[in-house]
């Protein structure tokens, strides 16, 4: 079969290191339901690489079996796609040892998400470092064409397209199909309510499933300046913006980015409002 006509073949992963929060849902969820349908889609729970932060036993087989109901709770059909859980299938650790072979040191060394860990204290462990070695062998070894993710897994899809390309290289052979990330631009990076990239690490989510309470607690606590209500204001960089945006229909978000621009908007408002189309949005 030649290349265009090939139903094209989508993996993802999550790692089952807490709540499932609306930055996953809008950066790399929503995309998975979407490709869901037109695919074949494969999407795990990235246990193996979870143990890189999670060493309780309980909390972790908690964390997985809640990933695996939020995701299908969340529309995925697994009737239509493959959902599994990654150290179920052993060859994955065996193709990340092949794979370690052909990677130089530096590649790792200058991994971002690798040096941020080390940055905020985290010990230098092996396989912190390796991480995105096995996270290539996730990829290739379903022979993925398309990785719905978040920004911030855009190096780790080139390091595992390059080691991909050093494989076939040493190799001779075209054993391995370069994935490409499917990022999308408008949801990209998710902000959290303290302004930062929202992350399960960075304790500042929302998580989907969060009580309507909880919901309403949290969005009043998002980082705001002190601009007064009648005074103009930036949505692009007011994070209460940035969240509504992703579930207020068209029209009223128009007319929200108005009054944010000739003033007359309070973030007391807006939180209260970004709350209720939070909790309307997961409600079902
Ligand atoms: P976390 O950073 O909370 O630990 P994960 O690393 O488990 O989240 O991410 C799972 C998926 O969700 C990845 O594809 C990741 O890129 C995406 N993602 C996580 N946080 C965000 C965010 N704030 N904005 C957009 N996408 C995100
Ligand atoms: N590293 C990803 C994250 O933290 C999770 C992951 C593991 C993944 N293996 C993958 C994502 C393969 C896409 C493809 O979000």
């Amino acid at each position: 079969m030649s290349n265009e006509s090939r139903v094209k073949r989508v993996l993802s992963g999550i790692q089952p290191s807490g709540a499932l929060h609306i930055g996953n849902y809008f950066g790399a969820i929503r995309q998975y339901l979407a490709l869901q349908h037109g695919n074949k889609a494969f999407y795990f729970v990235a246990d193996f690489h979870a143990l890189t932060s999670v060493r309780d036993a309980e909390s972790l087989r908690g964390y997985v079996f809640n990933v695996l109901a939020d995701l299908l709770a969340l529309g995925l059909d697994p009737e239509t796609a493959t959902l599994f859980v990654q150290s179920d299938v052993p060859e994955t650790t065996e193709l990340a040892w092949l794979l370690t072979s052909v990677t130089p040191m530096g590649w790792l060394e200058k991994c971002v998400s690798y040096k941020d860990k080390i940055a905020q204290g985290i010990p230098a462990e092996h396989g912190l470092f390796a991480y995105p070695v096995l996270q290539a062998a996730d990829i290739l070894l379903y022979d993925a064409d398309l990785v719905p993710v978040g920004q911030d897994q855009k190096q780790h899809l080139e390091i595992t397209r390059d080691i991909a390309e050093r494989f076939n290289n040493t190799y001779e052979s075209p054993v391995f199909r370069l994935p490409e990330p499917y990022i999308l631009d408008a949801v990209a990076v998710v902000p959290g309510i303290d302004g930062r990239k929202m992350s399960k690490s960075y304790g500042n989510t929302i998580e989907i499933f969060d009580a309507p309470e909880v919901v309403r607690k949290k969005c009043k606590k998002i980082v705001t300046d002190s601009t007064p209500v009648e005074a103009p204001k930036n949505p692009d960089t007011c994070p209460v913006f940035q969240l509504f945006k992703l579930f207020a229909a068209e029209d009223e978000r128009a007319s929200v980015e108005q009054r944010y621009r000739h003033g007359g908007v309070g973030y007391g408002e807006m939180k209260t409002r970004l709350a209720e189309l939070i909790i309307q949005a997961f409600a079902e």
